[in-house]
């Protein structure tokens, strides 16, 4: 089989990057993975049992028994789930215990029913410098953090979330810090990404920059 093309697309929470990721997979034919969830899915774990996402030992044996099956729960979505998520992330035998499922998906990337598609669009973190350093296209989307934090705030709400916005903010500030100094697997930009800034741009504006970049390099 013809290797699949590969679309790594990283950035920082509420960039827009799940929005973006999304378009251009249903726009390529293309796989979907969000690697957040993975992530969230550990961190979620930890919180329904009553465990500390700081407790390595749980963390790690958490994130050895994460399915594809299990990412569908609302629950992942909440605010408190992508605190713990950014903490169990800082693991490196969390990070080590998500690889294989990562790599797997990227070498036979397969649609929701299961059919092989001819390539995959992964989010995250470290998409493009870590999981797929190969990726034949890395994007890395960003927005001003006020921004990233009046997008989370209203999804919140629309969700049932009581929160205020100033929570918000000082979360995703938090979270951001904790992403970018990390010692493993850091969120970054690699040196050959894309950057699209969507702070004055909306999905259509993203989406039609992304197409504009991705255009020389897939056919
Ligand atoms: O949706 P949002 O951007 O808020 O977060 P997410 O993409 O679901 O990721 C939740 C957390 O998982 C992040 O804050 C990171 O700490 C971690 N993560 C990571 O370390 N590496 C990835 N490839 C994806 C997520
Ligand atoms: O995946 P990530 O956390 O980076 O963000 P997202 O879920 O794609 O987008 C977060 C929110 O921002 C969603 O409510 C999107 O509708 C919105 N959004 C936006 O306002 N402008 C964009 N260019 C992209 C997304």
């Amino acid at each position: 089989a013809p290797t699949p093309r590969i679309i790594a697309v990283d950035g920082p929470a509420a960039s827009g990057k799940g929005t973006l990721a999304r378009r251009l997979a249903r726009h390529f034919g293309f796989a979907y993975l969000d690697t957040g969830l993975l992530y969230r899915a550990v961190g979620l774990r930890l919180l329904r049992a009553g465990q500390d996402p700081a407790d390595e030992a749980a963390a790690i044996a958490a994130a050895g028994t994460v399915t594809p099956a299990e990412l569908g729960d609302p629950a992942l979505r909440s605010e408190a789930t992508g605190q713990a998520a950014s903490a169990v992330a800082r693991i490196p035998g969390v990070r080590q215990a998500l690889l294989d499922l990562q790599h797997r998906f990227a070498v036979a990337p397969a649609d929701e029913k299961g059919r092989p598609t001819p390539g995959a669009v992964i989010d995250g973190r470290d998409i493009g410098t870590v999981i797929c350093p190969g990726a034949d296209v890395k994007l890395f989307v960003n927005a001003s953090l006020e921004t990233r934090a009046k997008r989370r705030h209203k999804e919140l709400l629309d969700r049932g979330e009581a929160i205020i916005y100033a929570r918000v903010l000082e979360d995703m500030e938090r979270r951001d810090q904790q992403d970018r100094n990390r010692s493993v697997a850091p969120m970054a930009k690699a040196p050959d990404a894309f950057e699209i800034d969507t702070t004055k741009l909306d999905a259509d504006g993203a989406f039609a920059a992304a197409l504009t970049f991705i255009g020389s390099r897939l056919d």
